[in-house]
């Protein structure tokens, strides 16, 4: 045999030997290089002890008494957890509490596998951060990443090890409720903080007891809920959903995210959680992902009422062998999953497998060394609300302050100002102040926006404070009367309007999304005083506000910014600090317009003004209020000089882009500046635009700094619709800029 005949031989061997390994690793034959070996002696050897009943069991999560966050209870969870029939509960926290069922699993079971304890730490534990979509306005990957960290650090000395978020559901539709807890609407930016989340929740690994679990959830396309209404049905090509909803997940994925928890929606038919296509296929085989999937709350139950399971025990059935390996509250494996292995329905090797990846991860939280180990009171008590957190918190929800708004620079306030008036129901509310899935948050805790700003302004009688309204009755209108005239006094007024913290999160769809109640009076009636007027939203979602976007002097859209949002925003308000959001999700004018979202197709009939018959509204424009990725600042900045290394590239090349930022006001500020790609022509169609990049550039009045990106082929893949995920050659135009409608820009082309 020539010498290349041996190379050529020995190559088609490893190939072959590859390819025989990935499939063993991928199929669940092999274990997974990513779990640790000694560990895997460990579950193995366990797993052998365990009788059928124990590893069910170790599938199963049930809800402690103390808090509800879904439907149903389980009374005897705590006989449950003696009998060795549940291996994870949720929804009980604090060292001594956690510590004291711990107890039960470790000490009165036979044998003594410790219990995970889970609980939505979805944007702070104690110390509560913005909500998650106010956190994405910031576009801050480093502070997003901190306040996971911090999340971590709190949850897991209050004796949690697992967190269900981050919630990476992208999300096109403002009705929807949840669309408060994720990234907004785009996936690139989802992605990236999808992964940022992961990061700070995990942190460096289990070494420290400082880290918790991530649950990448709902998996999948639980975003796209038909008309916005909670727990919908979802129909959408392979295409989109992998374009589109998928990627924040395989980002949550590779950034090593240790749980995913199915959606409770359909996708095209088959619920998420028994959805073999998402979860076997794509989750488990196509991405290799080693850790385990858990239902969402009675998901598996409810396969019954989308009428895809007869009945609890075909809906255990199908959920098990579409590959969910945890049970949340169900009760369908607990009951069913024995009988279901003895009739031959499902294998044990598939219950063998849902166990070693649940037992591994209790290994690698270190509990079979110290079950205990993160129920430690004296450091609970050390950490829980420590100041340096109160200080991130203040500084994330800085961050995560949009300015929609400025006419005549009424803001910043001038700290000279003699009166100010403050109003509006959500001025003084505390509890509003931590929105929606606050964890273990404690309004007594949080600093309302009236405080914050009399914090700024000490001395008597310079702040003066009327409700004016309730954010949702709709028939007293006495508190408007009242509210003008401590108005009148005033040399401005700053009204604090929005939605309740609970109009937004889970079972939270709204129809009409503009300002509930009598809140939009109120904002015309303080208008209509001609003193210069701030508009202070707080809400879980994009609102639809054309008179108050066209009339309020100035408009500040704060979210709901947490324990320390009260000084954060009067920080904003008095110009301490500048502000630096941008919107994460478009806020249209009008629900009728929904949905709505920068990176949409363009029709063959293009809106135009002159020609009827192009696709547009006669009533509404078709443009939003505020587009996707806008932001003011109190300073203003230019862009200009864009340059590109050359103006064809190849696939095995890189372009770089260069533009220059400058400063063109009076003040120091922080601009994102925004990377647009559109493919002119493709073998199926594509976006007008799409995100591809984005940096952040601190500058000085008059200061210009050139930044830098990079684009390559790869970064212009698409599937095409053989769902091959390809760039193809032709040309892209490319623009930079502070929002989605950015305008400076330059074509290139792709070469073969
Ligand atoms: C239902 C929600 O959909 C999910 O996000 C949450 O984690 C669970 N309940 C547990 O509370």
């Amino acid at each position: 045999m020539s010498v290349l005949r041996k190379i050529i031989h020995v190559v088609a061997l490893l190939f072959v030997a590859y390819l025989m390994n990935s499939f063993a690793l991928r199929s669940g034959i092999m274990k997974h290089p990513q779990m640790n070996k000694t560990i895997e002696q460990r579950v193995d050897s366990l797993l052998a002890l365990m009788t059928l009943e124990e590893k069910i069991g170790q599938m199963t999560l049930f809800t402690s008494d103390w808090e509800m966050t879904g439907p149903t209870l389980r009374a005897e969870y705590k006989e449950d957890i003696r009998k060795g029939r549940v291996g994870a509960i949720f929804n009980a926290h604090t060292a001594a509490y956690t510590r004291e069922l711990q107890r039960i699993a470790v000490e009165e079971t036979r044998l003594k596998i410790p219990l995970i304890f889970g609980y939505d730490v979805i944007h702070g534990y104690k110390t509560i951060f913005p909500i998650p979509l106010g956190e994405a306005a910031s576009w801050d990957l480093q502070a997003i990443e901190q306040a996971a960290r911090i999340a971590a650090v709190e949850a897991s000395a209050a004796g949690l090890h697992w967190t269900f978020a981050p919630m990476v559901d992208i999300a096109r539709d403002p009705r929807w409720g949840r669309i408060s807890e994720g990234a907004g609407e785009d996936s690139y930016l989802g992605s990236a903080i999808a992964a940022a989340r992961v990061r700070g929740f995990q942190g460096n690994g289990f070494d420290n007891a400082d880290a918790i679990l991530a649950c990448a959830k709902h998996y999948a396309a639980y975003g796209a809920a038909q008309a916005g209404r909670d727990y919908h049905t979802v129909d959408m090509s392979e295409q989109v959903l992998r374009e589109v909803y998928l990627p924040p997940f395989k980002a949550a994925r590779d950034a090593g995210a240790w749980t995913f928890m199915t959606a409770f929606n359909e996708w095209n038919g088959i619920p998420a959680t028994a959805n073999t296509r998402l979860i076997k296929d794509i989750l488990k085989w196509e991405w290799g992902f080693p850790g385990f999937v858990v239902t969402d709350y009675t998901s598996i139950n409810e396969m019954v009422l989308h009428g895809y399971a007869a009945d609890d025990k075909h809906a255990a059935e199908l959920s098990v062998n579409a590959g969910v390996d945890m049970d949340m509250q169900g009760a369908v494996y607990y009951h069913h999953l024995a009988d279901l292995v003895k009739e031959g329905k499902v294998k044990v090797s598939r219950i063998d497998d849902a166990v070693r990846r649940i037992l591994h991860l209790k290994f690698l939280l270190g509990l079979f060394d110290d079950p205990y180990r993160f129920c430690d009171e004296a450091r609970e008590k050390r950490l829980i609300m420590a100041p340096e957190h109160q200080a991130a918190a203040r500084d994330m929800a800085r961050k995560s302050i949009v300015l929609l708004r400025n006419e005549k620079q009424t803001l910043p306030l001038s700290r000279q100002i003699k009166t100010l008036a403050v109003i509006g129901p959500l001025a003084d509310s505390k509890q509003d102040m931590l929105g929606n899935w606050s964890a273990s948050g404690d309004a007594k805790d949080c600093v309302t926006l009236l405080e914050g700003v009399r914090a700024k302004l000490p001395g008597q009688g310079r702040v003066l404070y009327e409700k004016g309204c309730d954010i949702e009755n709709k028939s007293d209108r006495s508190g408007i009367a009242k509210a003008l005239a401590v108005a009148k006094k005033a040399d401005a007024i700053v009204v604090v309007v929005g939605e309740a913290g609970w109009m937004s999160g889970e079972a939270a769809s709204r129809a009409d999304i503009g300002l509930p109640g009598l809140q939009e009076e109120l904002v015309k009636a303080l208008v209509a005083t001609q003193k210069p007027v701030v508009v202070v939203l707080m809400n879980g979602r994009p609102l639809a506000i054309p008179w108050v976007a066209e009339n309020a002097p100035a408009i500040l859209e704060t979210w709901f910014a947490g324990t320390q949002g009260g000084h954060a925003i009067a920080d904003v308000l008095f110009g301490d600090y500048n502000p630096s959001g941008k919107l994460p999700v478009t806020f249209p004018r009008s629900a009728g317009q929904i949905p709505l979202f920068y990176n949409a197709k363009n029709t063959g009939r293009p809106a135009d003004p002159n020609n009827k018959y192009t696709s547009k509204y006669l009533d509404v424009p078709n443009s939003p209020q505020w587009p996707f990725g806008f932001g003011l600042s109190y300073t203003t900045f230019s862009y200009s000089d864009l340059q590109v290394d050359k103006k064809e590239f190849g696939y095995n090349d890189a372009l770089t882009i260069r533009v220059k930022v400058t400063n063109t006001g009076a003040r120091e500020g922080e601009e994102t500046a925004q990377l647009y790609v559109r493919d002119l022509v493709g073998s199926v169609t594509r976006p007008v635009r799409e995100l591809k990049g984005f940096q952040k550039v601190q500058l000085k009045p008059g200061e210009s700094k050139v930044i830098t990106f990079r684009l390559s082929a790869d970064d212009l893949r698409f599937y095409n619709a053989d769902l091959l995920f390809r760039a193809e050659p032709g040309e892209f135009d490319i623009w930079v800029g502070g929002d989605s409608n950015a305008a400076l820009g330059t074509r290139v082309t792709l070469k073969h």
